[in-house]
């Protein structure tokens, strides 16, 4: 195993690169033009130049030994995922399903982290069967992945490990933060400390701590307060067994991604000075760190692209009625003081739209009220034909598409170089998808 960092090699990247409004706008023109937009009105962009340099930039943070598994509930597409597998990542599964999505991917099974806080037992053996690495969320699942390897004998390939709550608070979003006191996730450390030490006495094959802080809004010093408290419990454990037993601490993700312009946000290779600095253990040669960030990887990566369908003048608002609402900003809908996007406009032919700002309200074509996405927002005069961008939509948007009002999920478009070169990462669905996906 090497300990040595990768940085070396590798020229650090502009870490808080987001893609403007006329970046969007050449590749949006360059898709119309090479004719790959086939007259969709709603589009999905996302620039696999920027995913690989920010995979290498992670990578070169940390240890050659890390294992960076993607999340993969950032952005589900298979192409995407088997993209990011292709440059050395491991993806982390929330469910089953996910676990699916990687082996789809061609991500080998040591490479496969499966994390859902609600595995059967029928998944846990099959899990088990796969040797993929498996962070149990609770004592009762620990007993159960027990059963599962006295069934096979005693012999457990997987690397296991036991998610913890570091208790070190929450960050910005309430809904997002999953270290506070109180936790649906995890063992929480501070009442359950010897407990957990008991564990690792009882159960020879639980080799493995996990953790995860939030997503979005965590600070690096809270994100590596909680790696030095995890670490902190791994010498209790090593100290009460007389063995180096955990060889594999899971940090998880959570590295915020710089939604707003006015902002930035921790790098992999400032968190990682941080964390070298207050935690030197988590570096040192015998540690396997795993991380499993989504958000930071894949949002700036993305953008979206949806034809202004209509342009109403009336209640004294200019609203422009979109192709896009909380089927793909669910979020931004729902809870739109915790989400922030950046919206730009752009003339029919993809240039940028010249003129004074004016207020615009950006409606989706959802059936509810509440299904705005911006509410007088100052863009150059909106006008049917034109285009919105939505900005950094390259994680937790398409991974959490909703049904309602059953409109097709877009085209997705990946591209690379300058001039730009198109695949398609999805076709987007039909009607007759859409069907497909209700019928019996
Ligand atoms: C257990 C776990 N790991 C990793 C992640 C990914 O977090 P992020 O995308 O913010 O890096 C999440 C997100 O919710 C998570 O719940």
């Amino acid at each position: 195993m090497e300990s040595a960092n990768q940085g070396a090699q590798v020229p650090a990247m502009d870490w808080q690169h987001q893609i403007d409004a006329g970046a969007a706008g050449q590749v949006l023109a360059a898709a119309i033009r090479q004719g790959h937009t086939h007259d969709r009105d709603a589009l999905l962009f996302h620039d696999l130049d920027q995913l690989s340099a920010r995979i290498a930039e992670l990578r070169a943070a940390f240890p050659a030994s890390t294992l960076h598994a993607l999340a993969i509930k950032s952005n589900p597409l298979v192409s995407l995922l088997r993209f990011a597998v292709e440059r050395g990542m491991g993806l982390e599964a929330a469910s089953l399903e996910e676990v699916a999505l990687a082996r789809a991917a061609g991500c080998p099974a040591a490479r496969i982290v499966f994390d859902s806080p609600a595995k059967t037992r029928r998944e846990i053996a099959q899990s088990l069967a796969w040797g993929i690495t498996l962070n149990a969320d609770n004592f009762d699942e620990i007993e159960r992945i027990g059963a599962a390897v006295a069934a096979a004998a005693g012999r457990c390939d997987s690397m296991v490990g036991l998610r913890v709550n570091p208790q070190v608070g929450d960050g910005s979003i309430g809904m997002t933060s999953v270290a506070g006191a109180y936790s649906k996730f995890g063992v929480p450390l501070e009442q359950r400390r010897e407990a957990i030490i008991d564990a690792y006495r009882h159960y020879p094959w639980l080799r493995g701590l996990h953790l995860h802080v939030g997503s979005q809004g965590v600070t690096e010093q809270q994100l590596a307060a909680a790696v030095e408290k995890v670490f902190e419990l791994r010498s209790q454990i090593h100290a009460a067994l007389g063995e180096a037993r955990i060889h594999c601490v899971d940090i998880g993700g959570g590295l915020s991604w710089r939604y707003r312009e006015d902002s930035t946000v921790p790098t992999p290779r400032s968190y990682a000075a941080v964390l070298r600095a207050r935690v030197p253990l988590a570096f040192a040669p015998e540690v396997q760190l795993i991380t499993e960030y989504g958000r930071c990887v894949q949002t700036g990566c993305g953008f979206a692209a949806s034809r202004v369908e209509y342009v109403k003048t009336d209640g004294g608002r200019r609203t422009a009625v979109i192709h896009f609402g909380a089927d793909l900003m669910m979020r931004r809908v729902y809870r739109p003081d915790d989400w922030y996007y950046r919206f730009s406009v752009l003339a029919p032919d993809g240039s940028p739209k010249q003129g004074a700002p004016v207020a615009h309200t950006i409606a989706g074509p959802l059936c509810f009220g509440g299904d705005l996405l911006a509410r007088d927002l100052p863009l150059p005069q909106i006008e049917e034909g034109d285009w919105v961008i939505i900005h950094d939509t390259g994680g937790y948007t398409l991974s959490m598409w909703s049904r309602h009002c059953n409109r097709g999920l877009p085209t997705v478009l990946g591209y690379a170089g300058n001039p730009p070169e198109f695949s398609c990462l999805h076709a987007g669905e039909s009607p007759e998808d859409v069907v497909r996906f209700w019928n019996v």
